[in-house]
């Protein structure tokens, strides 16, 4: 270990159209810890994760993930394809699991799996399919491997989420709101999938509302409102005793909805 954060963001400002989404955010996020970013809808977490994946460009800021890193503001200069490049190879060093789970219908767990490595990343299919396989007994799945999408639960769906996200060794497994669609039933499952991952040693970014959750498992807790990252700190301090006033209202609506 050379002391450095496996991710770090530095400055992301990301606008659409004329609304300013990010305006400057940091991250840095140690290898084998997990990072939990909580905030108001529309206060720019799912913007925050899709830059990292690079699924977003943003106007400014930098993300290096490993050894492999983008300056946003730098890419326009380098031409189109050299732009591209650099943003497919970004990609390629975290796992996204989004909030519905954004499998292919028509095809099984196991196929939905092979995807990411076969197809995007050229592995040999047999090896692929034996890393996945091994990925979807982890997540609970075993036997379940020829099942469509319809034919799973919808915490199943999302734990093929999970390990459709993980087929690809990513670096990092970024999580956007994984168990906000589920029935209340289902949300256990899934978390305890991802607190499997932490205490294995992922290294995860993970946007939720289940405060429990970030206090048991996260590393750290940043807080994000309009655009820029209010308070952040270990979950213990952030969560329990908050030094800014509007992580307090936002905790407090959070548990006390009414
Ligand atoms: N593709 C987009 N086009 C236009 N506005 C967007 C787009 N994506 C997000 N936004 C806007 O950016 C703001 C932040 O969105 P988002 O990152 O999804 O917030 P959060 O995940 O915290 O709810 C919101 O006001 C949202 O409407
Ligand atoms: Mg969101």
């Amino acid at each position: 270990m050379d002391g450095k954060p496996l991710l770090e963001a530095a400055g992301l400002v990301k606008s659409f159209g004329e609304t300013r989404v990010l305006r400057g955010v940091d991250l840095a996020v140690p290898a084998g810890t997990v990072s939990v970013l909580i905030g108001p809808s529309g206060s720019g977490k799912t913007t925050v994760l899709r830059c990292l994946n690079a699924l977003e460009r943003p106007e400014a800021g930098l993300v290096r993930i490993g050894d492999v890193s983008v300056d946003f503001a730098a890419l326009p200069q380098q031409g189109r394809r050299a732009a591209l490049r650099a943003e497919t190879r970004l990609r390629a060093q975290s796992g996204m699991v989004f909030q519905a789970h954004h499998l292919f219908p028509h095809r099984s767990a196991l196929e939905n799996l092979l995807e990411g490595p076969v197809v995007v990343q050229g592995r040999p299919r047999e090896e692929a399919r034996a890393e996945a396989l091994v990925l979807l007994e982890r997540v609970g799945l075993k036997g379940r491997e020829d099942s469509l999408p319809s034919q799973l639960s919808g915490g199943q769906q999302q734990r093929v989420g999970i390990a459709r996200a993980l087929a690809i060794r990513p670096q990092v497994v970024l999580f956007d709101e994984p168990t906000s669609a589920l029935d209340p039933e289902l949300v256990g499952e899934v978390l305890a999938v991802m607190r499997d991952l932490a205490e294995g040693g992922t290294t995860m970014v993970v946007v939720t509302h289940e405060i429990r959750f970030a206090q048991q498992v996260a590393d750290q807790v940043l807080f994000l409102d309009g655009g820029v990252v209010v308070e952040r700190g270990p979950a213990a301090q952030v969560i329990a005793d908050p030094r800014e006033e509007r992580t307090r209202r936002f905790l407090r609506r959070l548990l006390d909805p009414l």
